[in-house]
């Protein structure tokens, strides 16, 4: 049995349909089982939170392998940022442990750093450590770069903005670098690892597009492609971050956007390896013209 968290998501999504399509037995660890969509008849349901883990004990039960992408980049009104990316991943590892557990494959991102400005890639950072020193027998660390499809969270965002006013914001400089990579690539990568024995199997995986871009030329692609080119208008930091916190104290967790998010795209998540790492997967990324059908840059 596999046990998959975070499959509601961008990344977890694309993992399950393969997995289902090849009959492989999976449980997810959910919230809500509704947000599976068709996909939730086909699996195993444990009702499970982050915020909540004694529920990883039940989730753990008969499994022999783990992919842990669920994740949060804002503060959630039963846990920090802190509490469900790096405490819930130490508890989750622990439970695995327990569990007999062989194969833990964690969702980190590029940059992950104890030491980083953000909380979620310190957060992260310390989550890695978690894995990587567990008694598990095959600990995987998985970290991408920037991860899109056409029409993600991200890209409603930009076009609800995009419909709403003839320019759009874009935090700071947006000089952060990325290597973006396209969730279904990112999907085959983590099934060619967990099909993956023996030598062929690293401890970790850095997973990039082909092209290198920064998060000015990303914004720009994604409002193409969603059929809404607009101006951008960089905005410094201190006033989006004293904007957002206003926002979020008052909306709390239906903020549109938090400073903790907005953030992120501040720091650069690239890696000298490329697209090394996916191709040692039999993974080929594909550019971001190909996947949001957009002309050659
Ligand atoms: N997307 C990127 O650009 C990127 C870049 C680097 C690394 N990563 C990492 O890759 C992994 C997958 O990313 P993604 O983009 O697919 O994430 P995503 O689309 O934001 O999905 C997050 C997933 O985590 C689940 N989740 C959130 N809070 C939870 C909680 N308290 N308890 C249980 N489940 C919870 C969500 O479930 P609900 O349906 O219940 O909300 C959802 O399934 C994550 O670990 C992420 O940090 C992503």
């Amino acid at each position: 049995m596999l046990l998959l968290t975070g499959a509601t998501g961008l990344v977890g999504s694309a993992v399950l349909r393969r997995l289902t399509a090849a009959r492989v037995p999976v449980r997810c660890l959910v919230r809500d089982p509704r947000r599976l969509g068709a996909e939730r008849v086909r699996v195993q349901i444990a009702l499970g939170d982050l915020a909540d883990p004694p529920s990883f004990r039940n989730a753990l039960r008969g499994v022999t392998t783990v992919v842990h992408l669920a994740a949060a980049i804002r503060d959630q009104p039963r846990g920090s940022i802190e509490e469900l990316n790096g405490i819930a991943t130490w508890r989750m590892v622990q439970a695995a442990e327990a569990a007999g557990v062989t194969r833990f494959v964690f969702f980190s991102a590029l940059g992950a750093s104890a030491h980083d400005r953000t909380r979620f890639l310190r957060a992260k950072a310390l989550a890695e450590q978690a894995v990587t020193e567990s008694a598990i027998s095959e600990p995987v660390v998985v970290a991408p770069s920037i991860v899109y499809a056409p029409g993600d969270v991200f890209m409603t965002l930009l076009s609800r903005m995009a419909a709403l006013a003839p320019v759009v914001a874009v935090s700071g400089r947006g000089r952060a670098r990325y290597q973006p990579i396209w969730a279904d690539d990112v999907a085959d990568a983590v099934i060619a690892l967990l099909g993956a024995e023996g030598e062929a199997l690293q401890p970790r995986y850095e997973l990039a597009g082909p092209e290198e871009v920064d998060y000015t030329e990303i914004t720009r692609r994604l409002l193409v492609a969603a059929g809404h080119p607009r101006r951008l208008v960089h905005v410094p930091t201190p006033i989006v971050s004293r904007a957002l916190r206003a926002t979020e104290a008052i909306l709390k967790s239906k903020a549109p956007a938090t400073w903790d998010e907005a953030e992120l795209m501040e720091v650069s998540m690239v890696t000298p390896r490329g697209t090394a790492d996916a191709q040692l997967l039999g993974v080929s990324p594909s550019s971001m013209a190909e996947v949001l059908d957009l002309l050659p840059v």
